[in-house]
């Protein structure tokens, strides 16, 4: 159990106790010891890279963490940061079940769609990502990245209505990237990766405007190039830095921002 939980389970035996012996009284939780939750946020693909930075800022921020992986025993540094570590495949239509009923009741404020396949090489922009050529190319990687990047977030979106339609106001983050932008294509490559980051914001933009789910707010983040397995060793930004700006950008978030695609720095992008 995390400290935070530890303290939390100490002070509501406290106030219990108390309560039982029929007295009134007014216990003042010290700020500084019992924080209340900021509200419940869900990170897929939390045991590494970006997922597991943000899951250990908004944890470190007092929010109640629910990091998904697709082998949560072996998600041994996510255990240490999140509340919660529950398994979750986003191709899988049994293991999106599995998640709902765990978290059946439960209402989900912030719902991340950071799980994310570059292609059998892995790595934007390297020596790595030749293979991701026209010649080498092969029908299943295209199809694995649409399966993990593109449906990915809209399954794990419909399995989780019920939640998201319990905060008072959900938000609804896809991390996309800039390799989605139709318009900046300067050089061939990563074909999989690339158009179905751009069917998934295809996706934020419909989904942002979906009855289904209630007054939500959806959009899509494009974190930068960052130092992780999927980035490399070459890319300039730290997850540390990029997802401090992400996770403020989250909490920024009104409606007037919903449909839209946003730089981690908070810019504007175009689709
Ligand atoms: N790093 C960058 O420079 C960069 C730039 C632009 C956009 N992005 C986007 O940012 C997100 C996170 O990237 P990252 O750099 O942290 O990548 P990463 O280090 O490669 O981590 C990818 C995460 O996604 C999970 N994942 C892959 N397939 C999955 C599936 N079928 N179901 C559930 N989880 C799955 C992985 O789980 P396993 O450990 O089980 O494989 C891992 O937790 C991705 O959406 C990526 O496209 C990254």
């Amino acid at each position: 159990m995390k400290i935070k939980s530890f303290l939390i389970v100490l002070f509501s035996t406290t106030l219990f106790s108390f309560a039982a012996e029929g007295e009134s009284v007014e216990v003042k939780a010290a700020p500084d010891v019992v924080k209340e939750s900021q509200g419940t946020v869900l990170i897929t693909g939390a045991n590494r890279g970006l997922g597991l930075e943000l899951s250990r800022q908004f944890a470190a921020d007092g929010y109640h963490v629910i990091g998904t992986a697709r082998s949560p025993e072996k998600a041994i540094e996510l255990k240490e940061v999140a509340d919660e570590v529950l398994a979750l495949d986003v191709t899988s239509d049994e293991s999106i079940k599995g998640l709902s009923a765990a978290l059946k009741g439960q209402p989900i404020d912030i719902l991340v769609h950071n799980a994310g396949y570059f292609g059998p090489t892995q790595g934007l922009g390297s020596e790595r990502d030749k293979s991701s050529t026209l010649k080498a190319l092969t029908r299943s990687e295209v199809l694995d990245c649409f399966a993990v990047n593109a449906a990915g977030p809209i399954f794990v979106t419909q399995g989780l209505i019920p939640n998201l339609k319990k905060s008072k106001q959900a938000k609804i983050v896809v991390i996309s990237s800039r390799s989605g932008i139709i318009n900046q294509t300067r050089s061939a490559g990563a074909y999989g990766y690339r158009i179905s980051k751009t069917a998934v914001n295809r996706a934020v933009k419909i989904m942002s405007v979906d009855k289904a789910l209630g007054n939500s707010i959806v959009v899509a983040v494009a974190p930068g190039h960052n130092k992780t397995d999927m980035g490399g060793d070459r890319a300039k930004l730290t997850p540390e830095v990029s997802m401090q700006k992400v996770k403020s950008l989250i909490e920024g978030l009104t409606q007037k921002q919903a449909g839209r695609f946003w730089y981690y720095n908070g810019e504007e992008l175009p689709w």
